[in-house]
């Protein structure tokens, strides 16, 4: 097609600039120059700058030979980015599958693909921007083009500084999106290499209390299985059990500052070894308090041995005042603490485990967190860790 306003539009740009070689020339000039020596174009008082963007891979699209080589000296000239023209929807498809193209600027009305069902492909398989001019505009509303994912349209004719000014827009914007989804991935990368760091102190942390008490060793670990289990089946988010496994991990820290002798002794604890041992949950809470995790974990710590009817330690509190992540670990931890073998008796088995959970069910613990643990033994052939 011919549109003839547009030439003369864009012609006083191309003056003195008829030269193919001329054209290239200033072509390859302009792309050695850095972002910061790219040209300031004057047109009607207006100043045009193009610095601050990267050199941009520009595609145009149109079966107009004579308007596209056009719209791409303009380009070439005033931007100095790297300019390609092609004549059909389907030349460009084949071109954009083997380089990339930050944006093309296609015409609408064109034989076979038309320059709104590009843009739609385009959209959906490459990361492109588009802009569409056409001079067929009472067909193709801004709107349907936009629809289709168009981030820009023009109609002809187009004045050259009003294409640069949108190519220019377009070209920012998606600089922006790209930093800001670049700072996004770094934000993520930096937030799991805290979490690992987090993870490998707290490992540190059992693995020294451990070592101290080696009877419980795997008792953390196994509760800390059963907790999240538990967690997963009473559909918690993500990041409630993310806490529950954290906590329990670590929940019995505090034994740390009970003497050894006590928590090895292999015989029943008299009422002061008691007293001692049930200072643990204070003392992890102690431990832990002023570390800036994103869960309460100092909290679950300190209450894990609460219950429902007020009659656990440290505080005897009741229902509503216990989170439900402490709900959580404390069946987990009574559950593996029956099973398991203990310093001063042999494991129980966990049939007795599941007794004691379910006769105190609603009044001890959590009446939901003993149907989910019961369900996960009974149903789901759930097993605790070795
Ligand atoms: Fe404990």
């Amino acid at each position: 097609m011919s549109i003839q306003p547009v030439y003369k539009e864009l012609d006083p740009v191309m003056e003195g600039n008829h030269k193919e070689s001329d054209e290239k020339n200033h072509a390859s000039g302009a792309l050695k120059k850095n972002p910061a020596q790219l040209r300031q174009i004057t047109n009607s008082g207006r100043m045009v700058k193009m610095n601050e963007l990267d050199p941009a891979h520009i595609l145009i699209v149109d079966d107009d030979e004579a308007f596209g080589q056009m719209l791409k000296n303009v380009i070439t000239k005033w931007s100095g980015f790297d300019c390609t023209y092609v004549q059909s929807a389907k030349e460009a498809l084949k071109i954009m599958a083997e380089r990339s193209f930050d944006v093309v600027i296609t015409d609408i009305k064109m034989p076979e693909t038309n320059g709104i069902e590009l843009t739609r492909i385009i959209k959906k398989k490459y990361d492109a921007d588009v802009i569409v001019i056409t001079a067929f505009y009472e067909d193709f509303t801004y709107e349907a083009a936009i629809e289709n994912g168009a981030n820009d349209f023009l109609e002809k004719p187009v004045r050259h500084t009003e294409l640069l000014l949108r190519m220019k827009r377009v070209l920012k914007e998606r600089t922006m999106l790209n930093k800001r989804k670049q700072a996004e991935e770094e934000r993520k990368v930096t937030l799991e290499r805290l979490r690992k760091a987090l993870g490998a102190t707290v490992r540190a942390l059992v693995v020294t209390s451990e070592i101290r008490d080696p009877y419980t060793a795997g008792h953390q670990r196994r509760v800390a299985d059963l907790a999240r289990s538990i967690g997963e089946k009473l559909s918690l988010s993500d990041d409630q059990i993310d806490g529950i496994r954290m906590a329990s991990t670590i929940h019995d820290l505090g034994k740390i500052s009970v003497p050894a002798e006590i928590l090895s002794k292999p015989a029943k604890l008299d009422d002061i070894e008691f007293a001692l041992i049930k200072r643990h949950s204070l003392s992890g809470y102690d431990i832990l308090k002023d570390i800036d995790f994103p869960w309460p974990v100092a909290r679950m710590v300190l209450e894990h041995h609460e219950r429902l009817d007020g009659s656990g330690y440290p505080n005897g509190l009741t229902v509503d005042n216990i989170l439900l992540e402490s709900r959580v670990i404390a069946v987990a931890d009574v559950v593996e603490a029956i099973a398991s073998h203990r310093p001063y008796r042999a494991g129980l088995g966990i049939d007795v485990a599941l007794d004691e959970i379910e006769k105190n069910k609603g009044i001890l613990y959590d009446r939901e967190v003993v149907d989910a643990c019961l369900k996960l033994f009974r149903e789901n052939g759930y097993e605790l860790t070795s």
